[in-house]
């Protein structure tokens, strides 16, 4: 009998589940398909036809051309699939930049291997990818780009293939991290000057190790001047970057940190406009950036992410609550809660109206609609039900989808646990505090609404525990310190 009331329930709720909008995966139009693909076989036809001119063309040669050309063409798929992976919100744009510079790349190696040192090849688009895509992606591009010399007649001293996979190691490592252009600028003096004592010691002394019939694509007289080159390349792709991010819609560190100034138009208009709702932004971007600090995300991504969150209530402000300053409800004056939705549902349909208008990067502008995810408005729900109206429950549901990355779920619960932690107590206890947020957390948890966000247990307690952080420092924040007329401003 307990068994058939479990499986019941189970069903129950996958039910329930059913009738949520789910998961709206990132769309390749087949025509984007198929410019990737054609550009990953020209890859593979570039790094491996010159074994077909080697004369007289025997078996074994053409065994090596066949090989070579599916390790490029499955490397490449390689490379797609860690990009996918490192960034779920990755574009058809970004997937082209990504194999467009490994074809750029495998290009000059053909053209210029004689003439211009690898490191001025492979570093710079290493750099690119690394500030648009992250660390993995680029570290992925990396080795495809270092491993594979589409000429077989052209052989690289083995120290130089060695520094050049070192040096765009440390740049796709760090280019992930350095969150200002001024670091950008020191990485592109630094890398040189490693690259240039690495080189002089370990390839001016070297030069008996080089192989006799192999064309050697170093100089001993170059050192200086390939590394000159590699510093003026490295400065050119930094002053090129903004463009890469408004062509590709790349999100770099340092584009996250402007959009996260406080004196951006949209954010302006925000405080001034509606500051209820700004003050309830800056009360959930310290809750969120505590959270995503403790299960190490992105806390760049949310800090902006949730500065632009509620900018769709624009629209209306004085339509919610946190603006309203004790005037009248608009919502009673009109007394439907149909209508009362739709103005609910508007602030994320408008918000995303107002991020394409401002050009908001996607990953920014996600946090929008998943914010909400496809959460129940329940007090115009249970308003509608008292007036007796034939209501269904998704009429009362935002949109959606249900928070797709880490990122935004912390964000929908940051958002739910922020009026509840506001309007606590000031004697209340950390038990009580952790108490209301589980009770929150729980709630959302149990509508699947961190389904698809990733969240483990163990994250969501570090979340927990984060908001409770951050509400003790609220509460620190409120206690008044008695003064003396001899102590004012101490
Ligand atoms: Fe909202
Ligand atoms: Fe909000």
């Amino acid at each position: 009998m307990k068994n058939i009331t479990s499986n019941m329930k189970k069903l129950l709720y996958l039910w329930k589940r059913s009738q949520v909008p789910i998961k709206q995966p990132t769309k390749v139009s087949k025509i984007d398909n198929l410019i990737i693909f054609l550009i990953c076989i020209l890859i593979s036809i570039i790094s491996s036809y010159k074994f077909l001119l080697i004369s007289p063309l025997n078996l074994s040669s053409i065994f090596s051309w066949l090989l070579t050309f599916a390790e490029t063409l499955i490397s490449s798929w390689i490379l797609i699939l860690v990009s996918k992976k490192e960034n779920p919100t990755i574009n058809s744009r970004q997937i082209i930049l990504i194999i467009s510079l490994l074809l750029v790349v495998q290009a000059a190696k053909l053209s210029l291997a004689s003439t211009i040192s690898p490191l001025s090849m492979i570093i710079p688009p290493a750099l690119i990818i690394s500030q648009g895509m992250g660390s993995i992606t680029a570290l992925a591009w990396v080795s495809i780009a270092s491993l594979s010399w589409p000429d077989p007649s052209i052989a690289v001293n083995s120290n130089l293939f060695f520094i050049s996979l070192v040096c765009a190691s440390v740049v796709a490592v760090l280019g992930g991290r350095i969150r200002s252009r001024a670091q950008l600028l020191q990485l592109s003096i630094f890398v040189p000057i490693g690259a240039l004592l690495s080189q002089w010691i370990l390839i001016a002394n070297d030069k008996i190790s080089l192989i006799d019939k192999q064309e050697i694509v170093f100089g001993n007289g170059k050192i200086f001047s390939d590394s000159l080159l590699l510093a003026i390349v490295m400065l050119f792709t930094i002053l090129c970057i903004p463009i890469f991010e408004s062509i590709f819609g790349l999100l770099t560190k340092a584009r996250l940190l402007e959009l996260a100034d406080k004196e951006k138009p949209l954010i302006r208009r925000l405080s001034l406009e509606a500051p209820g709702t700004f003050e309830h932004t800056l009360l959930i971007c310290g809750l969120a950036e505590e959270a995503t600090r403790m299960i190490n995300g992105d806390v760049d991504l949310i800090k902006t992410g949730a500065l632009y969150h509620d900018v769709g209530k624009l629209h209306a402000p004085n339509w919610f609550i946190e603006n309203q300053d004790g005037s009248k409800n608009p919502h009673d004056e009109i007394d439907d809660p149909f209508r009362s939705a739709e103005v609910l549902q508007a602030h994320v349909d408008e918000g995303l109206k107002f991020a394409r208008k401002n050009r908001l990067p996607k990953p920014i502008a996600n946090f929008i609609p998943e914010h909400q995810g496809t959460l129940k408005m329940g007090y115009f729900f249970q308003k509608a039900k008292e007036k007796n109206l034939k209501i269904s429950e998704n009429d009362f549901r935002y949109k959606g989808p249900i928070p797709q990355s880490k990122e935004t779920a912390i964000l929908m619960l940051a958002d739910g646990c922020e009026a509840a932690l506001r309007a606590m107590n000031i004697n209340a206890t950390d038990n009580e505090a952790i108490q209301t947020i589980s009770k929150i957390i729980y709630s959302r948890q149990k509508d699947g609404q961190l389904d698809n966000s990733d969240l483990s247990l163990g994250e969501i307690y570090l979340i927990k525990r984060a908001f409770l952080n951050v509400w003790k420092r609220i509460r620190h924040r409120r206690i008044q310190y008695p003064t003396t007329k001899n102590n004012t401003f101490s």
